[in-house]
């Protein structure tokens, strides 16, 4: 008889795992479903760097197993990608670790900084595979609720002492997905005096770092003494519409870079050579395919907004990130409007509850189709006559 790890009892259910099954079947049903639910962008790579990565295998050098913990030169390029974009300085030897994309540096990093029944604080609403690295590694997560009032920021006066004292690690995330806020510096600054005094490990998961449409969102490490209590991860996947090439980076405190390249050293030898060249020349070369990236998003923010409001949607704009968040009609929770929408007309959103508890009273819809497409999906919103102006 075969039985499961109790690691394995504890991962979470997939919230979401539902609503994709359920898309796709009526993608079958239906050929003009709009599917605005997932997080997965809907441009290629721009073909220079596929052409650096065609290069990179090539190269027999990469045919062969590697330095485990990445080349040099691949931390070097992210070095000066963070000294030139956000003036701050990162030590290519110690600073900057490699994963195969932030998702597995989430689950490696909560190995690294908790021991079972210890205490991790997630921002509720907040991405959920924070919550599946903190069940593997046995420890406990503790919401952090971000509320519409507090420009969905924590606030970390709501935390117990008791919370505080338990709590090893924190996750933050801005610009933010799902509620696409960014975090001005003060805020920063605040989260670095609360964990240095009460020695928490602060992740600062920057994936939509360089998606920020009215000002340029802030990296947590160019704070003053963020390096001393915490890392950010970086990832190629929103920025050069590179998902599917699996490349990220923990970067900042020395201390943790180190448990984790010690960690990886177990379960990874880094990632395929001609990747990490690519992601290089990507980091590198002149960055005008992420500023076209990102007038792009920009321009269907602002269709998207512009729609929803002629309907009588009250929404506010996103900030960062290529998500909006909006709020639910009255007389629907999250999951009912989704469902609503879905089946009446086929539109593909993402409940806020499955992000959180605090992400009730909202869906989450991707800027991730065309801008003709986000405006049609906004007139099938707008027929099913929910709001006061229709
Ligand atoms: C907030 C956030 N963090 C991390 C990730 C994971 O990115 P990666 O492709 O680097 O694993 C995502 C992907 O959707 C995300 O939305």
């Amino acid at each position: 008889m075969i039985q499961q790890s109790k690691a394995m009892d504890r991962l979470p259910k997939q919230f979401f795992a539902a609503l994709v099954k359920k898309a796709q079947e009526m993608s079958a049903e239906h050929d003009d479903m709009i599917n605005l639910g997932q997080g997965n962008h809907d441009k290629p790579t721009p073909s220079h760097i596929v052409d650096a990565l065609k290069q990179g295998a090539e190269n027999p050098a990469y045919h062969r197993y590697g330095p485990f913990s990445g080349y040099l030169f691949l931390k070097e390029a992210v070095a000066g990608y963070y000294k030139r974009e956000y003036g701050v300085e990162l030590d290519p030897k110690t600073e900057v670790a490699i994963v195969p994309g932030t998702k597995t540096g989430i689950v490696e990093l909560c190995q690294c900084l908790l021991s079972p029944g210890e205490v991790a604080l997630v921002p509720d609403p907040g991405y959920p595979d924070y919550w599946s690295g903190i069940a593997i590694a046995g420890a406990t997560m503790h919401p952090m609720a971000l509320k519409e009032q507090c420009q969905f920021l924590p606030d970390y006066r709501e935390l117990s002492d008791a919370t505080r004292r338990a709590a090893k690690m924190m996750f933050l995330n801005y610009p933010n997905n799902p509620t696409g806020v960014r975090a001005h510096a003060s805020f920063f600054e605040k989260t670095v005096a609360f964990a240095a005094k009460h020695e928490i490990s602060v992740v600062h998961d920057f994936a939509y770092g360089a998606i920020g449409y009215d000002e340029k969102p802030r990296s947590f490490l160019q704070s003053e003494g963020a390096k001393e209590v915490g890392v950010e991860l970086f990832t190629m996947s929103k920025l050069y519409n590179m998902a599917g090439w699996r490349v990220g980076f923990v970067v900042g405190n020395a201390q943790i870079v180190n448990m984790l390249e010690t960690l990886q050293d177990h379960y990874h030898c880094s990632i395929f050579g001609g990747l990490q060249e690519a992601a290089a020349h990507a980091l590198n070369e002149e960055q005008t395919s992420v500023d076209r990236l990102v007038d792009m998003y920009r321009s269907r923010r602002d269709a998207l907004v512009k729609a929803a409001r002629e309907i009588g949607w009250e929404v506010t704009a996103p900030q960062g990130s290529f998500f909006a968040w909006f709020p639910v009609p009255k007389g629907y929770d999250s999951q009912a409007f989704s469902d609503l929408l879905l089946e009446k007309a086929h539109i593909v959103t993402a409940p806020g509850i499955g992000f959180g508890a605090h992400g009730e009273g909202y869906v989450r819809l991707g800027l991730l189709a065309e801008e003709d497409v986000l405006v049609e999906a906004v007139h099938r919103v707008g027929k099913l006559g929910l709001f006061k102006n229709e």
